[in-house]
């Protein structure tokens, strides 16, 4: 495919005409209608913003189907990639229940710590396990099987990250990788690590994967589903 047919830098804006005030404005709409529950955990994403963190948690909408793919797939025990505040955390750890776990790797000291106080105010803190640190550090550590995996952190380490979760894996397990459109077209290293993913994805026989493109709040871009066979 030719690099100037994929999303480079900026194609978050607009595409052709359509405007990303609208995306966002359906968005909004979608939320209030289907997934009005996403409101309990807005004191997350406000936590995150007060501290200052960078304000890309997954939406509403998106931490809602993050939180059903782990209840369709049964997941009891969960890895993530990329912490941040504790958003999409807190979906994952709503989705396992009162006995699962979820164990979050996240780099920056700082917003583990506005997670942890996130995740504890809002009742998760039992269910979650935060370890800082680089992630490739961390997930040599780890037991698996995990049920589900969600990728979310540095983007050149994507590949690295897919390898460790199919390691970390059982046949059924749900491996979600995010942000897999915007920066596909760029020479970078996140768009190389998000490419490889993508390629294993595609590749790899033991995994039945797709990726779909997304609008909404956050503009354009896209996440992969797949399952460990
Ligand atoms: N999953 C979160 C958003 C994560 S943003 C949500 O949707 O709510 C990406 C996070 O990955 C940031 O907090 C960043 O500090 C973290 N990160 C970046 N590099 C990392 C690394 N090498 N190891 C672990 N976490 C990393
Ligand atoms: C951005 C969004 C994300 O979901 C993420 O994980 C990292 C960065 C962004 O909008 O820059
Ligand atoms: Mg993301």
């Amino acid at each position: 495919m030719p690099a100037d047919a994929l999303p480079a830098r900026g194609a978050r804006r607009t595409v052709g005409t359509m405007s990303s005030e609208k995306w966002a404005e359906v968005d909004t709409y979608l939320e209030a209608t289907v997934a009005p529950d996403g409101a309990d955990l807005e004191p997350i994403r406000a936590a995150q913003a007060a501290g200052g963190l960078p304000d890309i948690a997954v939406s509403p909408t998106q931490g809602k189907f993050l939180y059903l793919l782990a209840r369709i797939a049964g997941a009891r025990r969960i890895l993530e990639i990329g912490t941040l505040g504790g958003y999409s955390t807190a979906w994952l750890a709503r989705a396992v229940g009162p006995d699962g776990a979820v164990v979050t790797l996240e780099y920056d000291p700082r917003h583990a710590e506005v997670a942890r106080a996130s995740l504890d105010e809002a009742g998760f803190g039992a269910l979650v396990e935060i370890r800082v640190g680089p992630a490739v550090d961390s997930l040599p550590f780890l037991d698996g099987p995990f049920d589900l995996v969600f990728i979310d952190a540095d983007k050149a380490n994507n590949r690295v990250y897919l390898d460790w979760a199919v390691r970390l894996s059982r046949p059924g397990t749900v491996i979600v990788l995010d942000n897999v459109v915007r920066r596909l077209g760029e020479s970078s290293p996140e768009a190389e690590g998000i490419r490889s993913a993508l390629e294993r994805f595609g590749t790899d026989p033991r995994l039945d994967a797709t990726a779909l493109q997304t609008v909404g709040v956050k503009g354009w871009d896209g996440l992969a589903v797949a399952q460990v066979r």
